[in-house]
């Protein structure tokens, strides 16, 4: 299809402006609820009559995509089943420090995570097709046969200094101060989250997280014998910081861990006021911050958001990501940027898993260095943009009335209120007898406070199989709707 100037010659020309309409919605550039361009403009823009332009909004009324609105002109329909809002934020006001219990959920969505043949909406991830595989083999031969004793040998901590290096640089183009060696390679996000978590509390310390905040995480602090005292958080905006100075002057905090950008599951963006002011507060309390950034290069506006660490001039900010959404969850290559609790990050990383893989470490360094990592991020972010879109844009379309969507600003996920009474695992189980996979908004919080919320991954493109899983999962919802 073709998507900006004139229409092309094959179909009819009211079908050829629909379709130019429809990618419009697709690609995001039209959003629900918005206005669509005048008759006048796109007939301008597409060089056909008046006429034919309202042939096509009158055949989209029809569809239900578009709705006609008297003096107004013509609007993308957001209430094409339900209403496109956004979720808003549960404000519990008190929170209790707790302790994190669900083993056996965890295990079966491991499971059905690593599962091909149920639809891709469970875990947080692109898919190979978006992954740049073919950089990735070449790289990975050159890598081997060019440095095949570093390769192959142990790379001890702090890790590779090139991919060190390369990291420092992204830093720096955020405007940030990180020096190589204030960084160490670690196996993934995970391991940094833990490492840090380690570095800066004990067992029975309370560790401040968003409400909602990703199972893993939560998962994380139960193990190391933590509690995690949840803080309300906005779907657009991120942490409530009435709710959080109420915890912070209520409660001895021992640290705090929060994803600013594109929060999974919400998929909130922290305002870069806020960022400064979250900074702040926890410097006037001494509190540490752990900051995990593993979406931040998936923005789908013109612009990285800043990070955290940008407001941190006391080095209490101890920066964490990895490549793991933006190049391949299965290299297990993640960082962390300590500050002033280096040393003991360093030590816990030595006791822990003595190196990380060297040959992913190498051939990260080469493919940031030349500058594919960039490119393959533009497309990368283009695609997902377009997905997330969609996928609210199909969602709107199946779920049944009393439905909300978020509306993310990057990453791939979207947050999903289910209409009052519906039951996420209820839902779950129903989708898995159709190998639909989902993720139960339950599993959260520890407080089981989401039980009509789910997360849906919209990383995979809208082949037609995934379609139709939607499709599928709307019906289910509406048979659990009483
Ligand atoms: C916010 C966040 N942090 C960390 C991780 C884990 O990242 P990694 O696979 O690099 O360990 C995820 C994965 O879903 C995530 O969403």
């Amino acid at each position: 299809m073709q998507r900006s100037g004139s229409v092309n010659k094959k179909q009819y020309k009211y079908d050829q402006v629909s379709d130019y309409v429809m990618a419009m919605i697709e690609n995001g550039t039209l959003k629900l609820g918005d206005r669509a361009p005048s008759l006048r403009k796109l007939s301008q823009i597409l060089k056909v009559s008046i006429s034919t332009i309202n042939q096509a909004y009158v055949q989209l009324e029809d569809k239900g995509v578009l709705q006609a609105r008297p003096q107004s002109g013509f609007y993308i329909n957001a209430d094409i089943q339900c209403t496109i809002d956004t979720p808003k934020p549960i404000i519990s006001g008190s929170c209790q420090p707790r302790n994190v219990r669900f083993s056996k959920l965890f295990e079966d969505i491991s499971k059905i995570s690593n599962n091909t043949r149920i639809a891709p909406f469970a875990a947080a991830k692109a898919p190979l097709e978006l992954m740049p595989v073919k950089a990735l083999i070449r790289e990975t031969r050159n890598m081997i046969s060019r440095y095949p004793a570093a390769s192959l040998d142990y790379c001890y901590p702090p890790g590779d200094e090139k991919l060190r290096h390369q990291i420092a640089l992204r830093y720096s183009d955020m405007g940030v101060n990180v020096a190589a060696d204030e960084i160490i390679i670690t196996n993934g996000a995970t391991e940094a989250l833990s490492l840090s978590l380690q570095a800066v509390a004990k067992r029975g310390d309370i560790i401040v997280v968003e409400s909602p905040t990703l199972f893993s995480v939560l998962r994380l602090i139960e193990k190391l014998g933590m509690l995690a005292l949840e803080v309300d958080t906005d779907p657009a905006t991120g942490i409530n910081f009435d709710s959080l100075e109420y915890a912070l002057d209520t409660m001895d905090v021992t640290a705090m861990l929060v994803v600013p950008n594109f929060n999974n599951p919400l998929g909130s963006l922290m305002p870069e006021a806020n960022k400064k002011r979250l900074v702040q507060l926890l410097q006037e309390r001494n509190i540490p911050l752990i900051e995990d950034d593993v979406y931040g290069d998936l923005y789908f506006g013109d612009e990285r958001p800043g990070i955290a660490k940008c407001y941190d001039n006391d080095n209490r900010v101890l920066s964490c990501s990895s490549f793991s959404k933006t190049i391949s969850p299965g290299f297990r290559m993640g960082w962390v940027a300590g500050g002033k609790h280096h040393a003991q990050i360093m030590e816990w990383k030595q006791a822990s898993s003595t190196a990380s893989p060297s040959l992913q470490q190498l051939v990260l360094a080469e493919f940031l260095r030349s500058g594919q990592y960039d490119r393959h991020l533009m497309h990368l972010r283009k695609a997902l943009k377009f997905q997330v879109e969609k996928g609210r844009l199909m969602i709107a379309r199946a779920f049944p009335q009393g439905t909300l969507i978020s509306d993310p600003q990057g990453g791939c996920m979207l947050w999903i209120k289910l209409p009052d009474g519906v039951n996420c695992l209820d839902l779950y189980s129903l989708a898995l007898e159709h190998n639909i996979g989902t993720m139960p908004g339950i599993i959260f919080s520890a407080t089981r406070k989401f039980r009509n919320y789910i997360r849906l991954n919209c990383g995979s493109p809208w082949i037609e199989e995934n379609e139709q899983a939607i499709q599928t999962l709307g019906e289910l919802v509406h048979s659990l709707v009483n």
